[in-house]
C-alpha cells in the first residue's frame, strides 16, 4: 500500500531546517493540484503551455499553510507561548489554525473592513485574538514588528525565515509534477514573501540536481498597490484584491533579487485585468480562486499581448487562495440568480433559448 501523504515537512524534510526533535504540527498541507489549463487559447497565444498551481486546495485554503506548518512547528520546538502576525487575511487564517493545533496562543492584526469575510471567520473560529486596527496592512506589520522586539511573542509573518522555507516547497512540487522547472513562473506579489520563497526553492532544487534549468520569475502587483513596480512605497494602497493591498512589502529586496537573478519581471495589473482573469479562471477553467490569485494570470495575459513569450514556453501560474474565502467579491462581480415561481412552466420559460 502507498504511504499516506503526511504533509510537507514529512515530504520534503531533507530540504527543511527540521530535526528529529522538531514536533511536526501539520494539517497535511501541500501536495496541491497542478492543473493544465483547458481553455488557455482563448486568452493567450495558443502555442504556450499553461498550468495552474491551485494553492486554494491547502487545508485553510491558501499557500500560507506551507510556511505556517514550519513556522508553528519551530515555535512549538522553542516552547513559544504565543505567536503574532499582521495580515490581509490568509496569514491570520493559517496562523490561527496551526496555533490551535499546537496549543499556542495566536494574535492577529488585520486592517479594519478590508479583509474578506471567510478569512475573518477562520481566524475567529480557530480562537485567535483578532485585533482590527484603524490602519492598513503596512501599519499592522510595523506594530507587530515593534511588539515582538519588546515581548516574548514569535512573529509568524514571512519575515520569519521558517515561513519562506516552508513556502519554497511549492516550487519542489511543480518540478516533481512537470519533471522539470517551467520556463516561467507567475504569481501575485503582496508582501513579496512567496516570490522569494519560490525562487529559493527552484535554486535549491537545481543545486540538488533535481532540475537542470531555472524558471524566470514573473510577479504581479495590483496597479493601485504596486510599490515595487513604481520603485517607492505606496502610502494608501488600494485594490479590490484585498489580499495584496500592500504598499511597503517586507521582502521587497529579495523579490527584486528573484526578478533580476531569474531575468524575469515584476509588473502591475489593473483591477479590471484582475477581474477578467478571476472570471475566466472560474467560468472557463472550473477553478474558484480569490481575486488576488488571479493577478498571476492577469499578468500572463498582459505579457502575452505584448508578445513576451515564445512558442512552446511552459508557464505556471500560482493561484494562491480559494475563492470561497471571499464570497462577497464573487457575488458583487457576477449576475444575480434568476428568480422564478416553483412551477414547471416557469422553469421551461427560463430555459427557453438556453437549452430547450
Ligand atoms: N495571494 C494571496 C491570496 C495572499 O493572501 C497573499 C498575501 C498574496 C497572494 C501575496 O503573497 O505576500 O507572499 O507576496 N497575503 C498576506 C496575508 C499578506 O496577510 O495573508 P506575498
Amino acid at each position: 500500500m502507498m504511504e499516506p501523504y503526511k504533509g510537507l515537512i514529512n515530504q520534503y524534510g531533507n530540504f527543511l531546517p527540521v530535526t528529529k526533535q522538531t514536533p511536526v504540527i501539520t494539517l497535511n498541507e501541500g501536495n496541491t493540484p497542478l492543473l493544465k489549463a483547458s481553455h488557455a487559447h482563448e486568452i493567450i497565444r495558443e502555442d504556450l503551455s499553461l498550468y495552474f498551481k491551485f494553492e486554494g486546495a491547502n487545508p485553510t485554503g491558501s499557500f500560507k499553510d506551507r510556511g505556517m506548518t514550519l513556522a508553528i512547528s519551530k515555535a512549538a520546538e522553542e516552547k513559544a507561548k504565543a505567536v503574532i502576525c499582521a495580515s490581509t487575511g490568509n496569514t491570520s487564517a493559517s496562523a490561527s489554525a496551526y496555533s490551535a493545533r499546537a496549543d499556542i496562543s495566536c494574535i492577529v492584526l488585520i486592517p479594519e473592513g478590508k479583509i474578506a469575510m471567510g478569512k475573518l471567520a477562520q481566524a475567529i473560529i480557530h480562537g485567535a485574538m483578532v485585533l482590527q486596527i484603524d490602519g492598513n496592512f503596512d501599519d499592522a506589520l510595523k506594530m507587530v514588528k515593534d511588539v515582538v522586539a519588546k515581548h516574548p511573542i514569535v512573529l509568524v509573518n514571512s519575515l520569519n525565515p521558517f515561513r519562506i522555507e516552508g513556502q519554497k516547497t511549492a516550487a519542489f512540487e511543480v518540478c516533481d509534477r512537470l519533471g522539470a522547472a517551467p520556463v516561467y513562473h507567475a504569481l501575485p506579489v503582496g508582501n513579496a514573501g512567496n516570490i522569494t520563497a519560490y525562487w529559493k526553492g527552484y535554486k535549491e532544487y537545481q543545486a540538488a540536481g533535481k532540475i537542470n534549468s531555472l524558471p524566470k520569475m514573473l510577479g504581479f502587483q495590483a496597479a493601485g498597490a504596486a510599490p515595487i513596480v513604481l520603485g517607492h512605497p505606496v502610502a494608501k494602497p488600494e485594490t479590490f484584491a484585498t489580499a495584496i493591498r500592500i504598499g511597503n512589502p517586507a521582502s521587497w529586496k529579495s523579490a527584486v533579487n528573484a526578478r533580476d537573478e531569474s531575468e524575469g519581471k515584476i509588473d502591475s495589473v489593473t483591477d479590471d485585468e484582475i477581474l477578467e482573469a478571476y472570471k475566466f479562471i472560474a467560468t472557463r477553467e472550473g477553478i474558484f480562486c480569490e481575486p488576488a490569485s488571479a493577478a498571476s494570470l492577469a499578468g500572463v495575459i498582459k505579457l502575452s499581448k505584448q508578445n513576451y513569450f515564445k512558442k512552446g514556453d511552459t508557464i505556471v501560474c500560482t493561484l494562491t487562495g480559494h475563492g470561497l474565502k471571499d464570497p462577497d467579491s464573487a457575488l458583487r462581480t457576477s449576475k444575480e440568480p434568476i428568480k422564478i415561481k416553483a412551477e414547471l412552466s416557469a422553469l421551461e420559460a427560463a430555459l427557453k433559448g438556453c437549452c430547450i
